[in-house]
């Protein structure tokens, strides 16, 4: 009995392996769009794609990080401003893009760009905070996604969303882990309204990575800002030693793998090139054997790990 199933197990890895070595062909023919390319993800998947051959669109938000890139890649490597935030700018990036990749289409959209923070307990944050990440990582996909689909659809080609284990387990407050609910959400819905049209979806739900950005933004004294900015009254709740006991446990999130990007690009890299890319990849072996289980256990137990890993605010009861 185990025996069987050791072997239909093995056999259904040997053909998920065999299905999903097999490469599209003309890689160097086309056209890839990657917004949020100024450093992250972005940036190393920009390189990665431009080495291997294909024709890289990049959105960078500044002059710098695309004259950067530029600098770093070959010059079949182009790059766009682009503020996801804004319409006119998403308008003008697609109008770019179009007159790029011509009757080609476009065989890629990588929505990248997003931020994460400010990250903190919901009750110390203001409506303002969780716009500001909504506009970018859920609102500012969504134009991106609309604007550019036509030309995705021409090419029967691929749409790549970064969403995050987040999306799938709330472990933290503020605007991130509900834009990467939406961004799960318009997934799963868009990957099947497109099916007719041969574009296929993928979907990168990433653990515990540390870019430049979660690295400044987190670590650099965000959190502070956000305590800095609550309440006297949340301040006395939670007590002084919250927020140290808050970043030593964040602090403990950092796998020894937490660094290494590339296992993120790599799923990305397969979601574009692969014949038979997947719906979701997980990248990092926190996501796979902690969060991802997790998001699939009742809520009581979800709720009394967070309880005994979480620190104590000083005035819980
Ligand atoms: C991240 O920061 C390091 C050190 O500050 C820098 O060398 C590296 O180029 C940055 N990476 C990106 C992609 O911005
Ligand atoms: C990507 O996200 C956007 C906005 O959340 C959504 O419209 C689209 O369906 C998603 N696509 C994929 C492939 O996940
Ligand atoms: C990073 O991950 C890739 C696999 O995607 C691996 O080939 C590489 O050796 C890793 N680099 C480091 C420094 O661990």
């Amino acid at each position: 009995m185990w025996l069987h199933l050791a072997v239909l197990v093995g056999l259904f890895y040997l053909l998920r392996w065999y299905r999903e070595r097999q490469v599209v062909s003309h890689l160097r023919d086309k056209f890839v769009f990657i917004t949020g390319c100024d450093s992250g993800f972005g940036n190393l998947l920009a390189r990665q794609l431009d080495l291997r051959g294909l024709r890289v669109l990049a959105g960078c938000l500044t002059e710098q990080g695309a004259e950067q890139l530029r600098s770093q890649t070959s010059d079949r490597l182009q790059t766009v401003i682009l503020d996801v935030t804004k319409p006119e700018s998403v308008a003008a990036a697609a109008e770019w893009v179009k007159e790029r990749v011509g009757d080609r289409g476009l065989w890629g959209l990588v929505n990248n760009a997003g931020i994460c923070t400010p990250m903190a307990p919901n009750q110390w944050l203001t409506k303002q905070d969780f716009v500001k990440i909504l506009e970018v990582n859920l609102l500012g996909v969504i134009d991106v996604t609309l604007n550019v689909l036509p030309l995705v659809r021409k090419a029967r080609g691929r749409v790549v969303n970064v969403s995050s284990v987040m999306g799938r387990l709330a472990l933290f407050g503020g605007g991130y882990c509900m834009s990467k609910y939406g961004v799960e959400a318009f997934s799963d819905s868009l990957r099947r309204e497109l099916c007719y049209f041969g574009v296929k979806v993928a979907m990168i739900e990433p653990g515990y990575f540390l870019t430049n950005m979660t690295q400044d933004e987190v670590f650099n004294g965000n959190v502070q800002a956000s305590w800095d900015h609550a309440s006297p009254e949340i301040q006395e709740l939670y007590g002084d030693n919250f927020l140290a006991d808050f970043m030593k446990a964040t602090d403990f999130l950092k796998a020894p793998w937490a660094g290494n990007l590339s296992l993120v690009t790599d799923c990305m890299e397969h979601a574009l090139t692969a014949c038979h890319p997947r719906s979701r990849y997980s990248a990092g072996w926190d996501a796979k054997l902690l969060y991802l289980p997790m998001s699939y256990l009742p809520s009581f137990l979800v709720d009394l790990m967070m309880y005994w890993c979480s620190p104590l605010p000083a005035k819980a009861l």
